[in-house]
């Protein structure tokens, strides 16, 4: 089986969750790819000011990981602007979001209901989806505890 894990990271916090997951589906003997959705501009100026570089595709892939942080209280624009100009898998997809703040709803389950209601319009849905909260105690067990489930369903 083949996950791909499509990714937006700014500064290294969602690629370090999905190079965890990864390494549990790689040592279980299924494949993993870590894939970067990169951009050209500055994401954190809002929607106007970066544009995608690379939309990586999905196609190939049993098993489909969206990972990205949270920005001003929602999911990232650049995941926003994945999901509008990539087509986004058409089965079930596992979510990781990252946020600085230490609880959920400043910011991640936002981010995670956008994600839900953009994978909707297009006929599909969230199967699983985990929230790491950078700045609480519990995120080293969120961390441990999420990719353990995504991993699982392979
Ligand atoms: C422009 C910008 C806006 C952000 N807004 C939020 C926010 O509303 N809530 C939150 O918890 N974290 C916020 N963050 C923090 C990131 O979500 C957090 O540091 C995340 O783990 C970064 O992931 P990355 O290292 O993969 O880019 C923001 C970061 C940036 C750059």
């Amino acid at each position: 089986m083949k996950m791909a894990i499509i990714l937006y990271s700014g500064t290294g916090n969602t690629r370090g969750v999905a190079e965890r997951l990864a390494t549990k589906v790689r040592a279980r003997g299924d494949q993993a790819e870590i894939r970067e959705i990169t951009v050209t501009g500055d994401p954190g100026k809002g929607a106007d000011a970066f544009q995608l570089a690379s939309t990586p595709s999905t196609d190939d892939a049993d098993v489909v990981v969206l990972a990205s942080p949270v920005m001003a209280f929602s999911l990232s624009p650049v995941m926003k602007a994945y999901l509008d100009q990539a087509k986004p898998p058409q089965r079930p997809v596992r979510v990781v979001i990252t946020q600085h703040f230490p609880r959920s709803w400043m910011g991640g389950r936002q981010a995670l209901g956008w994600m839900t209601r953009a994978l909707k319009r297009n006929g599909t849905s969230v199967a699983e989806a985990m929230i790491v909260n950078w700045t609480s105690k519990a995120r080293e067990k969120q961390i441990e505890d999420g990719t353990d489930r995504l991993a699982a369903l392979v």
